[in-house]
């Protein structure tokens, strides 16, 4: 067999191909924050600015006409406390922006439900001390669920078509559904981020988001990347508590759990190529290393291939552009 008979020209390349980074599966994450006409440089992360609301609009607009369809929001709040209450309030920014965007674009919202970017400490649940008066502190699962489960519905309220709550609290699928579901909401829908790892790709958007957990680590509810059968398990509970898109998180260094997952599953299935990846590539490129459009197209379309469904990426827009000419 003269396997390279196929692959003779770019049109034969192309006639054969077996996957294809698409437009339509994009989600383009943003940023946002208070005040008026702001663009704020992330130094970890090039070309991708933290927004005031008007300038949010804007770039809506621009991604738009570049056909994506889809946006993922994170909130940078005006103060933090230790119980997140900025997260929830109905004119806190999320809320402003989700509300803003829908009166002005049809693009589907997602809205990322944590506290870690809302806590004085960092971390993505409340935190409580192991014994009274000691020095150690765990996360108290179920205190968070509550503030999470008024997250959502103030986004849902908002506006947003889905939620996506990423604190890996355990039910905090079940919890969100249910409050939803009580207040009307039956439409909206609930990305979860189910097999999200304790992973090291997260540096960047922590300081975007100035989130970094001020002691410890998320390795009690983040999950240990030594682990596969782990993540089925974190999928498996969370389609039973109601999700109706799962998430593998990160995507590049992960992409037999996505192959794994996606050979089990009936849902549609998102991947995140989180802030690390992305970082590498740009700074990879700005040194000359390679070529960022021809890496950052192998690499998402390594994801597809993988199995993932639904990518975001914080090089969709730019990728949207590439498919375009
Ligand atoms: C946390 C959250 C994180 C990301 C999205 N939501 C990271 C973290 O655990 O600090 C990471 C996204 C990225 O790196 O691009 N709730």
């Amino acid at each position: 067999m003269r396997l390279r008979r196929l692959r003779k020209n770019e049109l034969l390349r192309d006639l054969v191909a077996e996957n294809r980074l698409s437009i339509d599966n994009l989600i383009m994450p943003y940023f946002v924050i208070e005040g008026k006409n702001k663009r704020e440089k992330i130094n970890s992360m090039p070309d991708i600015f933290k927004l005031s609301v008007d300038n949010l609009l804007k770039e809506i607009a621009e991604i738009k006409k570049l056909g994506i369809k889809a946006i993922l929001l994170f909130g940078i709040p005006k103060k933090k406390d230790k119980f997140a209450t900025e997260a929830y309030k109905e004119n806190g920014i999320i809320q402003k922006a989700i509300r803003k965007i829908k009166e002005n674009f049809d693009v589907i919202v997602f809205s990322d439900v944590c506290i870690c970017a809302y806590t004085t400490h960092g971390h993505c649940g409340i935190i409580k001390r192991l014994m009274a008066r000691s020095k150690k502190f765990i996360v108290d699962n179920d205190k968070t669920l509550k503030i999470l489960k008024k997250i959502a519905l103030s986004y849902a309220y908002a506006g947003a078509d889905f939620v996506a709550p990423s604190s890996m609290m355990d039910e905090q699928v079940k919890m969100i559904r249910e409050t939803l579901d009580e207040n009307g909401f039956q439409d909206v829908g609930i990305l979860a981020y189910s097999a999200k790892y304790a992973s090291n790709f997260y540096g960047p958007f922590r300081e975007a988001l100035d989130s970094f957990p001020k002691f410890g680590d998320r390795k009690s509810y983040q999950m240990d990347f030594r682990n596969a059968n782990e993540a089925l398990r974190e999928i498996k509970e969370d389609i039973k508590e109601g999700a109706d898109i799962v998430m593998v998180k990160p995507a590049l260094a992960y992409l037999d759990i996505i192959r794994k997952i996606k050979e089990k599953l009936n849902l549609p299935l998102a991947a995140y190529n989180v802030s690390g990846e992305y970082a590498l590539v740009k700074f990879g490129a700005q040194k000359g290393l390679f070529e960022e459009k021809q890496m950052t197209l192998e690499i998402l379309t390594a994801i597809k291939r993988a199995g993932a469904d639904l990518i975001i990426s914080y090089h969709a827009k730019e990728l949207a552009r590439w498919l375009k000419d």
